[in-house]
C-alpha cells in the first residue's frame, strides 16, 4: 500500500481504519503475528551497535569464601518477592500463536518465581475473542508478578482509564507497563507517531489506578532527563530497554518492505541501530533517579545480567531469548531458563557474592567506549 501522503514525502500514514471495525481487529492480529514471526525468522538484532556491556569489566575473586550451593538469587521489587532478579519482558498476545507462547512463558514464570510482561493489550480491548491469549498467562501463573502492557501512543490518543482498568483486570496484573516506542511508531506501516501530552496522561494515570506503573522503552533506551521526568510524574519503576538487542526499527523496516512503503523502509534502515546502549542507559538512569530500574535490551546470558545488576539495576528482563525458546518447545524453554540461572549463579560464585545485595555492591571498571562516553557526559553535566 503506498503512503497516503506520498507527495510531501512525510512518513506518517494518514489513512486510518475505523478503530472498532472487524478490519481493525484483523489488522492488529496480522501485525501481532508478523511481530512474532519476523524476529523468529529474520535477523533483527542490532547490526553495528551493541549493549556496551562488553565495556564493563569485573574482577575475578580467587578467594570467594562461599559454596556454590549457598548462593541466593532471591530479591524484592515493588514490595514483591522474586526467586531470581528476572522478568520475561513484555512481548505478545492477540493471536493463536501468542496464546501458546504466553502459556509456556507463564508456566516458566510461575515455576521459577520470575516476573512476566504481557504484550500490548490493545487487541484484547478490541475483541473479546482475543482476551484469552493474554489471560492464559494468569491462569497458568497464579502467583507470578504479571505486568499488563499498553502503548504510550494509545494513551496520548485518548485511551480511557476505564479501558486501562480492563486490561489490568484481564490478567489480574501486579503492575502496568506503558511502553514508549517513538521509533517503532515512526517506521511501522500503521504507526501512530503521536506522543503529545503523554507525560501528563501518565501522571494522571498514576492517581487513577491502584497498581504501580512501570514505563519502558522497547529497544532505544531511556536518558537521564527522561528518567527524571518520569520519576517526577509518579512512575514507580523504569525499564530502560536499551539498544543492542532486538531492533524494532529492523522489524518494522521488514514490514514496511512487505507493504511497499519506501520511505518507512529507508527510515528503518537508517535508524536500525538508533538508541542508547543498554549499559549506558542503566548508568545514566540509575545515577539520576531513586526509583528501582529494570535492565533490558540485548541481554543474552547470565553474566550480562549480573553486570546489569552491578551497574545499578534492580531486576533484569529478556524478551527475544525467551521468545525463541518458547516457540521451540517447553523443553527448550526450560533448558534455557536453567542455563541462565546457572550463569548468574556462576558469575556470583566467581565474584564471591552470596546474594543479590552483595552482587549489587561489587566493584567494576568501565573501559573503552563506555568509559569515554560517560566521561564526556559527566564533564558536560558538571559544566552546565
Ligand atoms: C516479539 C516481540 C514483541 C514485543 N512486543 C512488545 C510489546 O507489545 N510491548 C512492549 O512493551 N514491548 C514489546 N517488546 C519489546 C521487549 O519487551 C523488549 O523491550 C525489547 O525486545 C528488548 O529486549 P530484547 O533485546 O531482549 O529482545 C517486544 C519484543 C519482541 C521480541
Amino acid at each position: 500500500m503506498p503512503l497516503a501522503d506520498k507527495e510531501n514525502n512525510h512518513p506518517v500514514q494518514k489513512k486510518k481504519i475505523n478503530n472498532d471495525s472487524e478490519d481493525f481487529v484483523e489488522q492488529i492480529k496480522r501485525r501481532k503475528r508478523e511481530g512474532i514471526e519476523i524476529p523468529l525468522t529474520e535477523n533483527v538484532q542490532g547490526k553495528k551497535n551493541s549493549t556496551y556491556l562488553e565495556y564493563v569489566k569485573l574482577f575475578h575473586n580467587a578467594l570467594p569464601e562461599l559454596d556454590y550451593d549457598e548462593i541466593d538469587l532471591s530479591t524484592r521489587f515493588l514490595d514483591k518477592s522474586f526467586s531470581a532478579p528476572l522478568i520475561i519482558d513484555s512481548m505478545t498476545g492477540g493471536t493463536d500463536e501468542a496464546f501458546l507462547i504466553n502459556k509456556r512463558l507463564g508456566k516458566i514464570a510461575e515455576k521459577y518465581g520470575f516476573g512476566m510482561g504481557l504484550g500490548s493489550q490493545r487487541a484484547g480491548l478490541k475483541s473479546e475473542k482475543l482476551i484469552e491469549s493474554y489471560s492464559i498467562a494468569r491462569k497458568v501463573a497464579p502467583n507470578a508478578f504479571l505486568i499488563a502492557n499498553i502503548g504510550g501512543a494509545q494513551l496520548s490518543d485518548g485511551l480511557s482509564t476505564a479501558d486501562i482498568i480492563k486490561i489490568i483486570k484481564m490478567i489480574d496484573a501486579d503492575a502496568l507497563a506503558i511502553h514508549l516506542n517513538p521509533l517503532q511508531e515512526l517506521i511501522q506501516p500503521e504507526g501512530e507517531p503521536r506522543f503529545k501530552g503523554i507525560l501528563q496522561r501518565i501522571s494522571n494515570l498514576v492517581h487513577d489506578i491502584d497498581i504501580p506503573i512501570i514505563v519502558k522503552e522497547v529497544g532505544s533506551g531511556i536518558s537521564a532527563d527522561v528518567a527524571l521526568r518520569l520519576e517526577k510524574s509518579g512512575v514507580r519503576s523504569i525499564n530502560v530497554a536499551g539498544s543492542g538487542g532486538t531492533s524494532w526499527a529492523g522489524i518494522e523496516k521488514i514490514r514496511a518492505d512487505q507493504h511497499n512503503e519506501y520511505i518507512k523502509s529507508q527510515l528503518g534502515e537508517l535508524f536500525w541501530d538508533w538508541g542508547i546502549p543498554t549499559a549506558l542507559s542503566i548508568l545514566l538512569v540509575s545515577r539520576s533517579v531513586k526509583i528501582p530500574i529494570i535492565a533490558s535490551g540485548g541481554l543474552r546470558n547470565g553474566l550480562e545480567i549480573a553486570k546489569c545488576m552491578i551497574l545499578g539495576s534492580n531486576l533484569c528482563a529478556m524478551a527475544f531469548p525467551f521468545l525463541k525458546r518458547a516457540a521451540q518447545s517447553e523443553e527448550e524453554l526450560e533448558k534455557f531458563t536453567r542455563l541462565i540461572l546457572s550463569e548468574i549463579r556462576s558469575t556470583m560464585f566467581l565474584l564471591g557474592t552470596k546474594d543479590i545485595e552483595s552482587l549489587k555492591n561489587t566493584r567494576y571498571i568501565l573501559i573503552d567506549k563506555l568509559a569515554s562516553v560517560l566521561g564526556n557526559y559527566e564533564c558536560r553535566r558538571n559544566k552546565n
